[in-house]
Parts: C-alpha cells; sequence; structure tokens
C-alpha cells in the first residue's frame, strides 16, 4: 500500500496526470464527469465561507475579490494575515506555518511545493532530503539561502506528505501570489509540476514545460508593473527519486544563471 502510495506519487511529479484504462473507452456515447476544480476559481475563496462552488469570476474582477492576503501592502502583513487565516484545513494538522527563508532582496525567487516533516518541524522551507539537494544545486550556480529566496505554494505540511489537493491550493494561492507580488522578484525558479500549475495556471506537464521560460504577473500587479520571467524545473524529491534526470535540472540551472548574469 504504501509502495503503490510513493509510486503514484512519483508518477505525478512527474507531471503524469492521467492514465490509460485496459479497453477503449467510446467518448462520444457518453458524458464526462470531471471532478478537477479548474484552478481559475481559485481565487472566489474567502475566509468566512470556503466554498469550492462559487462561480469563477472574469479575469478582470479576479484581483478585487475580497480574500485577505491581497490586502496586505508587506510580507509581514502577509505572515500575520497566514496566522489568521482559517480557510484551509491543513494549518490544523500542522505544527509550524513554512513561511519563508533567505533573502527578501533577492533577485531570485524559488518556489516548492508544500512543506515535509523537517519543514514543519523547523518552520522552514526545504530543510529537509530535498532541501539538502536544493542547496547543493543552488551552489552548483553560486546561489545560496544568503542570495536566494524560498517559499511553497502550500505554508502547511498536507498529513504524509501527500500532494495537496486542488481545494488546498485554491485556498492558499492568493497568498502566494502576493507573496510575489510583495516580494517582487526578476525570475521565478517553479520546482515541480504542482508550483508550475498553481503559478502559471497551465496544464502542460512538467516534462513538456520545464526549461522553457515563461511570464507571470500576480493578480495584484499594476498594468505598468514588470513581468516576472518564470521557468520551471524539476522538484528536488523528485531529482532524489529518479538521479537520472538531474541533468536535465542542471540544463534549467544554467539557463536561470544565464539569465540573471545578463
Ligand atoms: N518540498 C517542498 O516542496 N517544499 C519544502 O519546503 C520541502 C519539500
Amino acid at each position: 500500500m504504501q509502495s503503490n502510495t510513493h509510486l503514484l506519487k512519483f508518477l505525478y511529479q512527474a507531471g503524469l496526470n492521467y492514465s490509460f484504462l485496459e479497453s477503449p473507452r467510446n467518448r462520444l456515447t457518453e458524458k464526462e464527469l470531471s471532478l478537477k476544480e479548474p484552478l481559475s476559481e481559485k481565487r472566489s475563496m474567502t475566509t468566512q465561507k470556503p466554498s469550492i462552488s462559487t462561480p469563477a469570476k472574469p479575469l478582470e474582477t479576479q484581483k478585487h475579490v475580497e480574500h485577505p492576503a491581497y490586502a496586505c501592502q508587506t510580507l509581514d502583513d502577509l505572515r500575520k494575515a497566514l496566522d489568521v487565516f482559517e480557510g484551509c484545513a491543513l494549518k490544523q494538522s500542522a505544527q509550524n506555518t513554512v513561511f519563508c527563508d533567505g533573502n527578501p532582496q533577492s533577485d531570485v525567487m524559488l518556489i516548492g511545493e508544500a512543506p515535509g516533516a523537517e519543514e514543519d518541524k523547523q518552520g522552514k522551507p526545504f530543510v529537509g532530503m530535498s532541501g539538502q539537494l536544493l542547496d547543493k544545486m543552488m551552489a552548483a550556480i553560486g546561489l545560496n539561502r544568503e542570495n536566494v529566496y524560498i517559499a511553497n505554494i502550500i505554508p502547511w505540511r498536507p498529513p504524509g506528505n501527500r500532494p495537496p489537493s486542488t481545494q488546498e491550493i485554491a485556498a492558499c494561492l492568493p497568498f502566494i501570489e502576493q507573496h510575489i507580488y510583495l516580494k517582487k522578484p526578476k525570475f521565478l525558479l517553479l520546482l515541480g509540476s504542482v508550483a508550475t500549475k498553481a503559478i502559471l495556471n497551465n496544464h502542460t506537464g512538467i516534462m513538456k514545460l520545464r526549461g522553457q521560460w515563461q511570464t507571470y504577473k500576480p493578480p495584484m500587479a499594476h498594468p505598468n508593473d514588470p513581468v516576472i520571467q518564470a521557468l520551471p524545473t524539476f522538484h528536488p524529491a523528485f531529482l532524489l527519486r529518479s538521479p537520472g534526470q538531474k541533468v536535465y535540472a542542471w540544463e534549467d540551472l544554467k539557463t536561470l544563471k544565464a539569465a540573471m548574469d545578463k
């Protein structure tokens, strides 16, 4: 059972999000029920009544919704808003809120998925096994926690390190969006498929998207604010399980470094 869970998590992190049935399915004769919540409905969450059935608002009005994260004007405000936020049940089982690590002045912001056991214990992102690999990857291009900034899509550990659900991502997304807006990095390094999908709202798999520059503007950004360059790459936890893929992550890091040095 445990190894099946690990296998599924591995496949999911590798970007596989559907599987084939043993026999062909005639989709012309059936109505397909989709259990997936589109991420575009994410911004309609509020602290009082988290509701997954609230209809999506048109893009132009989404930035004016009442999620408490969007009202925060400093990183300190944002941290305090998380402390009183009751819209995500993961907070109840977590030991700590994992907000950030590193240098808020850095041009580069790394975004992971969610804290694991060690991160939950210490209240800091990427301090477990994945974090050790991440530190080595950063060191290979001359970066460390004094010159990068790190946060996660989800600030609370999902029990048993399961992947966060679509609803949990939707509830927490405004916080990381506002985090990016307030931090104002030039570059985002999106670690893995969960971070990539959540931030870019792009459903292309990580296998295809990694290493390809994307552009990002947080919802509260002013039209004149510069776009942020976002580079998807593999999550270090995936690289620990599939060391053969490190060669691609290395290519992505060189791509990041070249852009930073321009
Ligand atoms: N994995 C993540 O995505 N984030 C962490 O902080 C640790 C492990």
